[in-house]
C-alpha cells in the first residue's frame, strides 16, 4: 500500500482519489485530482424510494446501496475518464450515519485497496461537508464552518486542515430535522427543508416564534422547543377552527431558524478574528440563509464561502476532498476499518 503512496508523491503524479459516500439515503462516488478539481460527482439519490415513508428506512437503505455501488463506481472512474491502476487512494465516510449503510461504502472502499494495493482514507461525513468549500476556493485559517444538516447543527473552529474544534452543538434536534418534522405538521412530502425553504419566500412573518438563544455566552443550539411551538400553534389553530397560511408560518418558523445560527456565527467569528466563514451541509441549500448570511458577513467584514446547491447535499466529491488532506498526512485506515454510526469529529 504505502510503496504505491510514496511512488505517486515521489514520482510528482497527480493525485486521484475515489471518493465513497453512503451514509444516509445517497450513493455516490467521486474522482478528485489533486484534492480540489472534480473529474466526476455521481450521486444517486433514493429520496424516492423513501418519500412513501415519510423518511429513511435504514435496511431499505443498505440494499439501495448494494445493488448500487459498483455501477456508481464504475461510472465515476468512466466520467473522469480513468482506469482503477490510475487511482492514488480511496477516501470512503465511516461515520457518523446508518450503519447498514456506512457499511456498503466501507466494505467497497477496502475491496477496492486490498485489490489495487493502495491506501484507504477514513473520513467523517461532517469533515467531508466542510471540505466541499475547499472545492470552490483555498480554505484561510483561523476558519469557522456553520454546520448544518439533517444529522448535525454544529459550530467549528478551524486553525489547520483537519483540526476541528467544536464551538457549539444542538443540544437536541437538528435544525434539518426540525425543517422535515415541521414539513411534516404542515403535510408537506418528505425531505421537508426546501419545500420550507420554497414557501417561506411567499410567506410573512407574522407569528412570533421563540429564538432559542440559551445561556448568552454559549455557542449551542436548540431546535426542539421552536419545533414543539410551531406544531403548538398548527394544532391550536385547527381546534380553532381558524387557518393558519402555510407560507406565513414557514416564514416565520424559518425567521427564528435563521435569526438564532446566524446571530451565533457572527458572534463566534468575531471572538476569534476568523478570516473565513463557511457554510456546509443539507440545509446550506437553504435560499433564505444562504441571503441572510451572505448580508451580515458582507456588513461585517467576514470573507463567506458557500458551496453551490450540489455539493450542499450528501456527495462523494467532499469526501475525497477531505481524504486528499488525510493523504498528504500519511493518515490511512487500515483493514479493519469499520462504519461507525456515532463517530464523533474530534
Ligand atoms: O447533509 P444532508 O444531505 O444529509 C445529512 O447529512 O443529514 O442534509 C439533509 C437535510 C434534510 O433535513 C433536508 O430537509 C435539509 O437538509 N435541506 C434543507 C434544504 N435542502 C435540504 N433544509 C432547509 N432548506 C433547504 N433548502
Ligand atoms: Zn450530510
Amino acid at each position: 500500500m504505502i510503496e504505491k503512496y510514496r511512488g505517486d508523491r515521489e514520482a510528482g503524479k497527480p493525485v486521484h482519489i475515489l471518493g465513497i459516500e453512503t451514509s444516509c439515503d445517497e450513493t455516490s462516488a467521486a474522482v478528485i485530482k489533486d484534492g480540489t478539481e472534480i473529474l466526476s460527482n455521481v450521486i444517486s439519490s433514493q429520496v424516492e424510494i423513501h418519500k412513501r415513508f415519510g423518511g429513511v428506512v435504514p435496511e431499505v437503505a443498505s440494499r439501495r446501496h448494494v445493488e448500487n455501488i459498483t455501477l456508481i463506481i464504475e461510472e465515476a472512474l468512466e466520467e473522469a475518464d480513468l482506469k482503477l491502476s490510475d487511482l492514488s487512494a480511496v477516501a470512503v465516510t465511516y461515520g457518523p450515519g446508518l450503519v447498514g449503510a456506512l457499511l456498503v461504502g466501507v466494505a467497497a472502499a477496502k475491496a477496492i485497496c486490498f485489490a489495487r494495493g493502495i491506501p484507504l482514507i477514513g473520513v467523517h461525513h461532517i469533515a467531508g461537508h466542510i471540505y466541499a468549500n475547499r472545492l470552490m476556493t483555498e480554505l484561510e485559517f483561523p476558519l469557522l464552518a456553520l454546520v448544518v444538516s439533517g444529522g448535525h447543527t454544529e459550530l467549528i473552529l478551524m486553525k489547520d486542515h483537519g483540526e476541528y474544534q467544536v464551538l457549539g452543538q444542538t443540544r437536541d434536534d437538528a435544525v434539518g430535522e426540525a425543517y422535515d418534522k415541521v414539513a411534516r405538521t404542515l403535510d408537506l412530502p418528505y425531505p421537508g427543508g426546501p419545500h420550507i425553504d420554497r414557501l417561506a419566500q411567499e410567506g410573512r412573518e407574522e407569528i412570533e416564534f421563540p429564538r432559542a438563544w440559551l445561556e448568552p455566552d454559549s455557542y449551542d443550539f436548540s431546535f426542539s422547543g421552536l419545533k414543539s411551538a410551531v406544531i403548538n400553534t398548527l394544532h391550536n389553530a385547527r381546534q380553532r377552527g381558524q387557518r393558519l397560511r402555510k407560507e406565513d408560518v414557514a416564514a416565520s418558523f424559518q425567521a427564528s431558524v435563521i435569526d438564532v445560527l446566524v446571530e451565533k456565527t457572527i458572534r463566534a467569528a468575531r471572538e476569534y478574528g476568523v478570516k473565513q466563514i463557511l457554510l456546509a451541509g443539507g440545509v446550506a441549500a437553504n435560499q433564505g440563509l444562504r441571503e441572510t448570511l451572505k448580508q451580515r458577513t458582507e456588513s461585517e467584514g467576514f470573507p463567506l464561502v458557500i458551496p453551490p446547491l450540489s455539493l450542499c447535499t450528501d456527495n462523494a466529491a467532499m469526501i475525497a476532498a477531505a481524504g486528499y488532506i488525510s493523504y498528504q498526512k500519511g493518515d490511512f485506515a487500515g483493514m479493519d476499518l469499520n462504519g461507525i454510526a456515532g463517530l464523533s469529529l474530534v
